[in-house]
């Protein structure tokens, strides 16, 4: 194992960051075995991406049986895997949403969706939100602001994106509503003082941001962005790459809010591990684009495509599964609040679930050295979890759909005895819990 870390450092370009050393060789389920046999269960998905869990037999026979008829067509033939993707995509993305394009990954779909947001409105602007993570390339790091170190070295940044408030309530050390006030109140002053609404093509959006620390955006702040949006023309363009296709215990985190985007960008779960990423939009916004408008060589690739449909198909009838075992994270998380101090918020949306980590309970200080000790814990105890938030003081709590409410429990107990370690070793308290923490599922 040494050797082929060694081997890897030599030959293999540095800047991707990897959450552990582990050298993976094959894996099922939650399960992720190296050679020599040693386990961890990964309840970070492969960075939320393996949300049935590792190589989901019906998901694999699928790929496998597209593999050996056909791999690849490469806008020369067509096929009929990206038409039953397609097909299933407008049964379970929210209403309107009615024909789909594909690519290989979330950045690349990220573009797409607001080239077509440019194209239809033949506007330029774009409004990001900060925090926001929409991928590295360079298109996308434009809306990409969970953490500067992605823009670093990198201007200048591509024009015309205009980046605004997003409610950190936590972070912010304000209720919910204060910080959709302030939100709102900074949105507003961008019209006002740096861009006119009808020079705006879309909102780009998490519903959830995911990177930038686990916040559910309020309801009454997506909802502002949405009538600002029907005002004036703009296109709501959310991003559900990282919370689309169950993982917030519905196929998309637009159905907890009953709020519908003009274009849907969709990556990561899609095929629960095969490359491929998805955007979609009505027939009469995606129609205006005319051939050559937009495409790419392996976007929609047959087996890729052949894993999603699959991925559809076995996901569906595991959604109230995950809702079941959301409960039960946010309940258990909510009790973990209340021994531990290290703890200073629990909140998400289904099983995107954010535990974020501070020294201090009444200055929100992060403690990123509780999230480092919290995984190597982990990882000493067979279990993967990793962080997000631009401090990487945040447990982002993903386990797969497929997770049994017993693996659910056993995860959470290795995360208890953690912080019961990492309290001990600091010498802070376990004290009791003062402030109730709500679950928003
Ligand atoms: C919300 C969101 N958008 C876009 C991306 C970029 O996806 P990719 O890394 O596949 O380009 C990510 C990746 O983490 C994401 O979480």
């Amino acid at each position: 194992m040494g050797d082929l870390l060694r081997r890897h450092e030599g030959s293999v370009a540095p800047m991707l960051a990897f959450d552990t050393d582990i050298h993976a060789d094959h894996a099922e389920g939650p399960w992720v075995y190296d050679a020599d046999g040693n386990r961890w269960a990964d309840f970070a998905c492969g960075t939320a991406v393996a949300n049935l869990g590792h190589n989901h037999p019906e998901v694999i026979a699928a790929a496998k049986a597209q593999l050996d008829r056909l791999a690849h067509a490469g806008c020369v033939f067509r096929y009929d895997s990206i038409v039953e993707l397609a097909e299933r995509l407008r049964r379970i993305t929210p209403g309107g949403i009615e024909k789909f394009g594909f690519a290989n990954s979330g950045a690349e779909a990220v573009e797409a969706g607001v080239k077509l947001a440019r194209y239809s409105t033949n506007r330029q602007g774009v409004i990001a939100f900060r925090g926001a993570f929409h991928g590295r390339t360079m298109g996308s790091v434009a809306y990409t602001t969970s953490n500067a170190k992605y823009r670093e070295n990198y201007h200048p940044i591509l024009g015309s994106v205009f980046v605004t408030a997003f409610p950190h309530p936590y972070r912010w050390g304000m209720t919910e509503d204060e910080a959709t006030d302030l939100a709102l109140d900074e949105l507003a002053k961008k019209f006002k003082h740096e861009v006119m609404p009808h020079n705006i093509a879309a909102f780009l959006i998490e519903p959830v941001q995911g990177e930038g620390g686990y916040y559910p955006a309020p309801q009454r702040f997506l909802q502002a962005v949405r009538d600002l949006a029907d005002d004036h023309g703009i296109m709501l363009v959310f991003d559900e790459v990282q919370t689309g296709f169950g993982r917030t215990a519905n196929w998309f985190a637009a159905e907890h809010y009953g709020i519908r985007p003009d274009i849907l960008v969709m990556g990561k779960g899609i095929a629960n591990g095969l490359p491929l990423s998805s955007y979609g939009a009505s027939a009469e916004v995606i129609d205006q684009w005319p051939v050559g408008a937009h495409g790419t060589t392996f976007g929609g690739n047959p087996v890729a495509c052949a894993a999603a449909a699959k991925v559809i198909d076995v996901m569906e009838p595991l959604l109230p599964h995950a809702r079941d075992l959301s409960k039960r994270a946010f309940e258990r998380f909510d009790g973990l609040k209340a021994r531990h101090e290290t703890i200073g918020d629990v909140r998400g949306l289904g099983l995107m679930i954010g535990v974020e980590l501070v020294s201090d309970r009444a200055t929100r200080t992060p403690d990123p050295g509780a999230m480092d000790f919290i995984a190597s814990y982990g990882v000493a105890h067979e279990l993967i979890v990793i962080s997000c938030g631009p401090d990487g003081n945040i447990i982002r709590f993903i386990p797969p759909l497929t997770a049994t409410m017993d693996e659910l429990d056993a995860a959470i107990d290795v995360i208890d005895g953690a912080l019961t370690a990492y309290e001990e070793k600091v010498g802070n308290e376990s004290v009791g819990g003062d402030r109730p923490v709500t679950s928003q599922l």
